[in-house]
């Protein structure tokens, strides 16, 4: 396993996590920027192009979220709730929780920046490949990341104790659970070895369950039922990717009332809108879309795994979310080759090239419907039978 120090104390870190080149899809470092691919590519009606870059559940939004948002209009000339208190509370009874453990963010990702900023790290810990903004909520704040380079051999799971080792100076650390872009899941009892001794050190850690919920045994899986007082765990959670709603930005953090006292004292004020608490009020009660979802996700992506694994070139790897990552071992081509042809033709794909540990030759898309999966791979199988 590799380890890099992107920056000492106090240093500036080399680059950020995106690809700030003017003609790179990732040039804010995430996949579903359709701005930037609407420029590159001209194209007319963009009601027609299939996204795949992105990692949305193609089943949602459940049929709630419009109702709610049709009666929540009318709230638009109030402001929100400052405090989310009837989605903490609900949030809290439904995972056994006490409300002030429970913080409402802006999406996921104004979770990841809030424990960084509460926590005030002297260096963060990644393991890489995972998602980029772990390191650069860190980078921003001038705070040195240590990233340990997991390989694909060991299924991106890395041996325990090198990983303990590794962040022996980190007092915050990361963990994708499944992690962003290979799909994997830790095993539990990797993740409570490794947790408990980086909690013995007095470590923080951040274990993000933004796509938990696709995993059929969440329950057993989540460590919101960990979190207390006495143990520095945070977990992170979003709505975005189960219930498709990436435009209304909702999520939450639990994690000990102390540090989640600090993070709401540092969140802007009314960060999250009435909108989108009164659709997450709905969504918690969600339960059987989300069982459809699973079962549907199960097969559709055992297809899409052995399609696209059949094309000649293309490795897939094993994935417990909404996604795949693969790679291409076609002499001379990129995925970022791919992932022009295919945008010609009104398909997104993410590249792999600005993941810290992967290279252009990796690329991730999400699992779509099937006929959309059909669409994809056999744009990708002609594609490459031009090679
Ligand atoms: C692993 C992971 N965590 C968090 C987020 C942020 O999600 P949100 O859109 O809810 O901010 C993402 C988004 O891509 C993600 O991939």
């Amino acid at each position: 396993m590799l380890v890099q120090e992107t920056a000492r104390a106090g240093e500036e870190q080399e680059r950020g996590v995106a690809d700030e080149s003017a003609d790179a899809l990732e040039r804010y470092g995430h996949g579903g920027d359709w701005v930037t691919a609407r420029q590159r590519f001209g194209w007319r009606d963009d009601g027609k192009v299939l996204d795949f870059s992105a990692n949305l559940n193609p089943l949602g939004p459940p049929p709630s979220v419009k109702a709610v948002l049709a009666d929540a209009l009318r709230w638009v000339t109030r402001y929100p709730d400052p405090a989310c208190r009837a989605l903490r509370a609900r949030l809290a009874r439904r995972y056994g929780l006490d409300a002030e453990h429970v913080l409402v963010t802006s999406g996921g990702a104004e979770g990841i920046d809030l424990v960084v900023a509460a926590a005030a790290p002297r260096r963060v810990g990644v393991i890489a490949p995972s998602f980029g903004e772990y390191e650069e909520a860190a980078r921003k704040r001038g705070i040195p990341v240590t990233v340990l380079i997991a390989r694909p051999e060991d299924g991106f799971v890395p041996d325990p104790s090198a990983v303990v080792d590794g962040f022996r100076e980190a007092d915050l650390v990361f963990f994708g659970q499944p992690n962003n872009p290979t799909g994997h899941l830790y095993p539990p009892v990797w993740l409570r070895d490794v947790l408990e001794a980086l909690w013995r050190r007095g470590a923080v850690t951040a274990v993000d369950e933004a796509f938990l919920d696709f995993v059929p045994d969440e329950d057993e899986r989540t460590l919101l039922s960990h979190v207390a007082d006495d143990r520095p765990l945070v977990v992170l959670r979003s709505f975005t990717k189960m219930f498709a709603i990436p435009g209304l930005r909702l999520g939450f953090v639990a994690g000990p009332r102390p540090l989640i006292a600090r993070m709401a004292a540092l969140q802007v004020p009314w960060s999250v809108g009435g909108l989108a608490q009164a659709v997450g009020e709905a969504l918690v009660e969600e339960e059987a879309f989300v069982v459809e979802t699973r079962r549907w996700l199960a097969q559709t992506r055992a297809k899409l795994a052995a399609d696209l694994g059949g094309v000649p070139g293309v490795t897939v790897f094993p994935s417990a979310a909404n996604y795949l990552l693969f790679r291409l071992d076609l002499p001379g081509a990129t995925v970022r080759d791919l992932q022009e042809a295919l945008g010609r033709k009104g398909i997104l794909i993410r590249s792999g090239h600005t993941f810290r540990g992967l290279s252009a030759a990796w690329g991730r898309v999400a699992v779509r419907t099937e006929g959309e999966n059909d669409v994809l791979v056999e744009a990708i199988r002609a594609w490459a039978a031009e090679r």
